[in-house]
């Protein structure tokens, strides 16, 4: 079975980059399995993005860099690593947790986040 895509779909996709060109974009559950497929997705089709910070918490010894450096190496990522890598150093990891009080944010990664609008 084929789609067509009509004229408006079209346009309707192509107002997905415009809209985020330019913004962060605060995401929480990027290292699981329907996160990391929005992250790939935001990145590979919004070419103008300008940061998307990931929550990420300590997990069985691995601080939230290393994890996120273990995102960045998913299969995942694979086409993205090979024809847009810069796209990946627009990746941040926030340390936190969901089910701690403000995110388990310190101050500092509040103030970090003042230009997300998006989250
Ligand atoms: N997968 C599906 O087909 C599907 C379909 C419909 C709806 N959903 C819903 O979509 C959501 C995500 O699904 P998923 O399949 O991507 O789940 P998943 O693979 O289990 O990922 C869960 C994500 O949430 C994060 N997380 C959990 N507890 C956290 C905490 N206390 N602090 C910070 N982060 C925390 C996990 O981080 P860690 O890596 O640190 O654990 C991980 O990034 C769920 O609500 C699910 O019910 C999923």
């Amino acid at each position: 079975m084929t789609y067509k895509v009509d004229s408006k779909d079209a346009s309707d996709i192509a107002i997905i980059p415009q809209f985020y060109a330019g913004r962060e974009v605060f995401i929480t559950g990027a290292t699981g399995l329907i996160g990391k497929l929005l992250v790939e997705r935001l990145l590979s089709t919004c070419p103008d993005i300008r940061r998307l910070y990931l929550l990420v918490r300590m997990k069985r010894g691995e601080s939230p860099e290393t994890r996120l450096n273990n995102l960045r190496d998913c299969s995942v990522f694979e086409v993205l690593r090979k024809n847009n890598p810069d796209q990946l150093k627009k990746l941040s990891f926030i340390p936190g947790d969901i089910m701690k009080f403000d995110l388990g944010l310190t101050d500092k990664t509040i103030a970090d986040l003042h230009n997300v609008r998006i989250s």
